[in-house]
């Protein structure tokens, strides 16, 4: 599948994007490991997630759904999971796979975990490394890449791990393995990272500690069975704060959007360069907080994107690449080497396109230099990657002529409807069959 797109619009009116992914995730997994039946409402219907939910379901959790982004899990305890017949197949979900090797390593049976081309070509030597630091075994294809087997049966020990780099996929990963070990298991992080496991497991009433930067819980509880609101993704969100922030005449209202303070790295980012985007209506939904966002065009200019805000957008790169090409001036990013190691690798896939479209840009080792201006007119790449497919979608809305962006297949893994949500709210999409 194929996306045409043709220059110009803007786009106004209201919307819900899809469920977020990160939490859509761990509800099925906590789900799955509690005691009791835990309803999910909102849960994204996208290709990871339900990756994820098939995984579950091969360990022998019975799942209703999902149903108009309903499911029902029936959770087994953390010690009711039985062994897969079949290698689980996480398709391109890095955080099913990562997130499922901590709470695997601590099971009785040996599981397999495969994924496709780009999953399999993505490292998991930073979680093998802590998880073996425990007692798990695990082996994986060259250089720590997939397919991994894990050993069962192994005696896991709660460690202290001092994340290398800011990743919430490790930090969750220690944390999960970290149910089924003996004594303590606390980490630290070089930089805050969304915390939505520390959140969902205090939900499911396992007590997490944070202090002073450093999260620790201990092994041998159980998680009870809790009812969760998933809200919209902000990282689904993004393409519309973006494509707004930049047509002229637009003004959306986007409803529901999880603004975890761990998440919102983007309004912060989008704001600096001088977007008009207001949060209306914030409240708390099970632990996490929400608001309606409203985003009104306004014209932005070039910024240094802070540092500490790096870890707090890192998913949304992409689609600030497209706002910092529509801005006044220079925009740079440093400190971004975790784009390298994404879906693809999105600072060598976003400045491929950009140069494409005749937008000057200079790649860094761990970022990017942009320099605004016309965008023209061409035929991108997406590498498989669906944040590379809808940043350049939402280009177009400032492009001087027709946008192709070839395989968008992908772009099913996190926001189901993309198209046709993109079209009503006024983006000049048609999405193509190859
Ligand atoms: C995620 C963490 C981030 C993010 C990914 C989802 C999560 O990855 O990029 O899309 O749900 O924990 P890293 O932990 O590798 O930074």
């Amino acid at each position: 599948m194929h996306f045409t797109l043709q220059p110009g619009g803007n786009l106004k009116g209201e919307a819900r994007v899809p469920g977020d992914k990160s939490i859509s995730h761990r509800a099925i997994m906590l789900g799955a490991l509690a005691e009791g039946t835990s309803r999910v409402n909102g849960f994204l219907e996208g290709e990871d997630a339900l990756a994820t939910l098939a995984a579950f379901r091969a360990m022998g959790v019975q799942i209703e759904g999902p149903v108009d982004g309903c499911v029902t899990v029936h959770g087994v305890g953390l010690h009711g999971l039985r062994a897969p017949d079949q290698p689980l197949d996480l398709g391109n979900a890095g955080t099913g796979m990562r997130l499922l090797c901590g709470l695997l390593a601590g099971q009785p049976f040996d599981t397999e975990l495969t994924g496709d081309a780009s999953l399999c070509s993505r490292p998991m030597g930073r979680v093998i490394e802590p998880l073996t630091r425990m007692g798990a075994r695990i082996e994986s294809a060259a250089g720590g890449r997939p397919p991994l087997a894990i050993r069962g049966g192994q005696r896991l020990r709660g460690i202290h791990y001092d994340l290398p780099m800011a990743s919430a996929q490790v930090k969750s990963c220690c944390l999960l393995a970290g149910l089924y070990s003996e004594g303590e298991t606390s980490v630290t992080e070089p930089a805050p990272t969304r915390d939505h496991t520390e959140r969902m497991l205090r939900g499911f009433g396992y007590p997490v500690q944070s202090v002073n930067g450093e999260i620790s819980l201990q092994g041998g509880g159980s998680l009870v069975a809790c009812d969760i609101e998933v809200p919209a993704d902000i990282s689904s969100a993004t393409f519309f704060l973006v494509g707004a922030s930049i047509a002229p005449g637009s003004d959306l209202l986007l409803s529901h959007v999880g603004i975890n303070p761990t998440r919102i790295g983007v309004i912060n980012i989008l704001q600096l360069m001088g977007a008009d985007i207001s949060l209306q209506n914030q409240r708390e939904v099970g632990g996490e907080p929400v608001a309606d966002i409203r985003v009104r065009y306004a014209p932005l200019h070039g910024v240094e994107i802070p540092a500490d805000q790096v870890p707090l957008a890192i998913d949304e790169f992409p689609a600030l690449f497209i706002a910092a090409a529509c801005a006044q001036g220079r925009t740079v990013l440093h400190g971004a080497e975790e784009l390298r190691v994404k879906e693809s690798d999105r600072i060598a896939a976003m400045a491929a396109g950009l140069t494409t479209l005749g937008v000057r840009n200079t790649v860094l080792d761990d970022g990017i230099v942009i320099e605004g201006g016309p965008m023209g007119a061409g035929t991108i790449h997406t590498y498989n990657d669906h944040r590379i497919a809808m940043s350049f979608a939402i280009a177009a809305l400032r492009a001087e002529g027709e946008i192709t962006v070839r395989d968008c297949g992908h772009v099913a893994t996190s926001f189901p409807g993309f198209d046709v949500l993109a079209r009503r709210l006024g983006l000049r999409i048609s999405a193509v069959a190859d």
